[in-house]
């Protein structure tokens, strides 16, 4: 029997998903680590919990770990999830001696900064950036690289505290929101134009055994700053095509440079409008944005299961043929409040029904999300991709959100 350790704060729907995915597996004691515990069908997909009173601190995370490791002996792995565990768990993993990718290996994934470094010396392509600790850092980029800058914390999720500046007014402006300083670094990047894509693996070994790629329209920055935007991702069917080869190869790379063995990956890349490609950023872990169950609908088969047969037994039961493009959109409306009606589901019923793979209605009442992500979604899925596209569209067009 092999000890597996799942951790994460709270037993949010997404990440308990993942803990199914590992209850799945054969051979193995699922132990969870929470901040809080989940209830009723999740609780019952482990065979242990413990409780810690901060589940993002990897001494505490380490404590836990130990007793239930004195509890059932050696542990096989222990797994995170979220963007903002990595690191957390790699420190705790090196400390009680449990294979997994390691400290060193995580902060490369984490730190935008050394990410791009580690880019650079491998000549991969990405943004021009610099370290950011006082305003003249960031204007000796704009010197190098000229407007729009890109100003983001060096190891944010979620576009948060991101800003595009067009000008020196702005750069200012930005500045005097951040205030950089010694303690508090932010990173300068050459703005990337054109069009924003993803890049999904399964890895083994530091290879990829599966491979996805999605296109966001527009890039989450964009939505983040407009409200009247509703975010879409499609997967395309097809992507075996030349047009993402380079991408692929920068992929592929990224994964062996920055050092991951096992696990699931998520690159953000660019299409320039001059038809050349950059990395934006790559992270040790599954997509957001329910990219798992997109890549499970393009492939009728369980990405989230593919994910712990890669990191628990270090297989893959692929390949994969992938049947569909699939489609997600996201619904949230402009104004402020709770939702207080859903305008439009009938006529998208009728016209976008049978595309319609899962949705995942707003709630009247609910208190509007912020997020790009809205307060629901819509799934759908067809082999041809062009149906896919214009589907996710009508959505966006026809499905509209009213608070009050
Ligand atoms: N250098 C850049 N050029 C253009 N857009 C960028 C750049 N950096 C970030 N963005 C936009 O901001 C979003 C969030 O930035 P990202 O580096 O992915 O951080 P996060 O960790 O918040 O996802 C990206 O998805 C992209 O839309
Ligand atoms: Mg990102």
């Amino acid at each position: 029997m092999r000890n597996v350790i799942f951790t994460a704060p709270f037993p949010m729907e997404t990440t308990m998903l993942f803990a199914r995915a590992l209850r799945g597996l054969s051979n193995i004691r699922l132990l969870g680590l929470f901040q809080q515990a989940p209830q009723g069908a999740d609780r019952a997909l482990f065979d242990d919990i413990v409780t810690v009173p901060n589940a993002m601190d990897p001494a505490m995370i380490v404590r836990g770990a130990r007793y239930l490791q004195e509890q059932y002996g050696e542990i096989h792995r222990l797994l995170g999830i979220l963007e903002d565990l990595q690191v957390q768990v790699a420190i705790a993993r090196e400390e009680l001696g449990i294979y997994g990718p390691s400290v060193e290996v995580t902060q490369n994934f984490r730190d935008k900064a050394r990410m791009k470094a580690v880019f650079r010396q491998h000549g991969l392509p990405c943004a021009a950036s610099r370290t950011v600790t006082s305003a003249a850092d960031a204007y000796a980029l704009a010197e190098e690289v000229g407007y729009p800058l890109i100003l983001k914390p060096p190891a944010g999720a979620g576009s948060r505290a991101t800003y595009k500046v067009e000008d020196r007014a702005q750069l200012d402006q930005a500045l005097a929101e951040v205030r950089p300083g010694p303690g508090r670094t932010m990173l300068a990047e050459e703005f990337l134009a054109g069009r924003e894509f993803t890049y999904e693996t399964v890895s083994i070994g530091g290879t990829p055994v599966f491979e996805s790629i999605g296109r966001y329209y527009p890039g989450p920055l964009d939505v983040v700053r407009n409200d009247w935007m509703q975010w879409i991702v499609v997967l395309p069917r097809d992507i075996s095509s030349p047009e993402y080869n380079d991408a692929r190869e920068a992929g592929r790379k990224a994964i062996k440079a920055l050092g991951l063995c096992e696990g699931m990956t998520h690159m953000e890349w660019f299409r320039r409008p001059d038809g050349s490609m950059a990395i934006g950023e790559i992270a040790a872990r599954p997509p957001g944005a329910q990219i798992v169950k997109l890549m499970s609908y393009a492939h009728d088969q369980s990405l989230h299961r593919a994910w712990a047969r890669a990191v628990v037994d270090r297989e893959h039961d692929g390949p994969f043929e992938r049947r569909y493009a699939v489609g997600i959109a996201f619904l949230r409306g402009t104004g402020r409040g709770r939702v207080a009606r859903i305008d439009g589901l009938d006529e998208a019923q009728k016209k976008m029904g049978h595309l319609v793979v899962e949705t995942q209605l707003p709630k009247v009442g609910m208190p509007k999300a912020g997020g790009y992500e809205g307060e629901g979604f819509a799934i759908v899925r067809h082999p041809d991709t062009t149906v896919v596209e214009q589907a996710v569209l009508d959505l966006v067009r026809t499905v509209k959100i009213r608070y009050a």
